[in-house]
């Protein structure tokens, strides 16, 4: 048995060790964020982080995640207290199907961790391995940088994005 740490808490692991990541989040631990699209590395609407980087779950065997770190999008914030980047998504309406969106949102939070004032041009480059299929990207941009100032001019601790 292996253990990954999943938005801060110890879990152990009954799967086996060449699982996808994606179907131990969703089939064994029931945390639906991250969603199955292709299944190849070519759609990131299975994004999660992986001790500080974005990283496709669907191509990522389970047992390149023991002992690290795993935040899905249940880790940034709940329906009652949403992150700054849940709650930017929010007020820019930047979901249409929202399909993409856990997925956008974890790569947007991977970047942010690592730039904290970030232009739009890299935004764009960062997130390219992400795809919107109903065109809300101008949105999901604003909403971005909405959450970047939100932490920026934020006196509190509890605002990571
Ligand atoms: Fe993982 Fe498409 S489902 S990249």
């Amino acid at each position: 048995m292996l253990t990954i740490t999943l938005n801060g808490t110890p879990r152990d692991i009954r799967s086996s060790p060449d699982t996808p990541l994606l179907y131990v989040l969703r089939d064994e631990l029931g945390l639906n964020a991250a969603k199955y699209g292709c299944g190849l590395g070519q759609c990131g609407a299975c994004t999660v982080i992986l001790d500080g980087d974005a990283i496709f779950s669907c191509i990522t065997p389970v047992m390149l995640a023991a002992d690290r770190e795993v935040t899905t999008l249940e880790g940034l914030g709940t329906v009652e207290h949403p992150g700054p980047l849940q709650k930017a998504f929010i007020d820019e309406q930047a979901a249409q199907c929202g399909y993409c969106i856990p997925g956008m949102m974890m790569r947007a939070k991977a970047l942010l961790d690592k730039v904290p004032v970030v232009s739009d041009a890299l935004i764009r480059e960062e997130l390219q391995p992400n795809l919107c299929r109903c065109g809300t990207h101008m949105r999901i941009l604003r909403a971005i940088q909405r959450a970047a100032k939100a932490v920026a001019t934020s006196t509190t601790a509890d605002v990571a994005p």
